[in-house]
């Protein structure tokens, strides 16, 4: 079924849109729906569809369209939601402090095992059941823990030392909310830069002419 490797990553981009309406799809009890029909709620072509389900086998049956509970499974395996990757947060601040205790990174295939800081004031709180520590204990965590992801939610000048850190105590993948952007330095690492800005300014480019 999941032939994962020469999928482009604006198939997988969209995955996760097709997760979440075919989610909302099984919560209202909808058994299954045909490819014209779920093009037409996502606003994509149904021809887009098939070749998007198709890179990994296709799930459709040719008069029955897709069986919803199925193909949501499908999808939910293919992004790995199910595989609880231990991560940590780097940075408990506003954004960190938001994040762990509004995310549920469960329910995203993650599971958020550790949080770390430099201040003192911070230090020794609890975020959503995990003791905030100090970030000099990162090798000795990550050593004992094997935490395979990290969230970086610290300001940019402090960003390159700990993902050079990170790195080498074995992260693969990082969620990086910090304005320092990695995707160049670390080949093979997996990289996802987010810039909440950079929405709000295309929001900005696009609003204007209708003001
Ligand atoms: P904040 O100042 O409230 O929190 C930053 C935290 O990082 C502080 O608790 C600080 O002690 C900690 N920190 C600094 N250096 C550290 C280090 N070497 N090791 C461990 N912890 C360290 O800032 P806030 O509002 O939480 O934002 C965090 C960063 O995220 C900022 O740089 C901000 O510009 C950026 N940001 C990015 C957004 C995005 O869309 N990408 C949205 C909002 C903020």
């Amino acid at each position: 079924m999941s032939k994962k490797e020469n999928i482009s990553l604006s198939v997988i981009r969209r995955l996760p849109r097709y997760y979440r309406f075919l989610g909302e799809l099984k919560k209202s009890n909808i058994l299954r729906i045909s490819s014209a029909e779920l093009s037409r709620i996502m606003g994509l072509t149904a021809s887009q569809i098939r070749q998007d389900l198709n890179c990994f086998g296709g799930f459709g049956q040719q008069g029955y369209g897709y069986n919803v509970a199925d193909l949501y499974e499908e999808i939910g395996k293919i992004l790995g939601i199910k595989e609880n990757i231990k991560t940590i947060l780097i940075g408990a601040g506003n954004l960190g402090k938001t994040l762990s205790t509004q995310m549920d990174f469960h329910s995203f295939g993650f599971d958020l095992i550790g949080i770390f800081d430099i201040d003192s004031n911070l230090i020794g709180t609890t975020l959503n059941s995990i003791v905030v520590k100090d970030v000099s204990l990162l090798e000795e965590f990550c050593k004992k823990e094997s935490p395979k992801v990290a969230c970086l939610c610290i300001p940019k000048e402090a960003a390159e030392e700990i993902a050079e850190r990170l790195v080498k105590l074995g992260i693969r993948g990082f969620w990086n909310f910090s304005h320092y952007d990695m995707s160049l330095e670390y080949k093979g690492i997996a990289v996802e830069n987010v810039h909440l800005g950079d929405s709000l300014m295309t929001l900005s480019y696009r609003v204007h002419d209708n003001l």
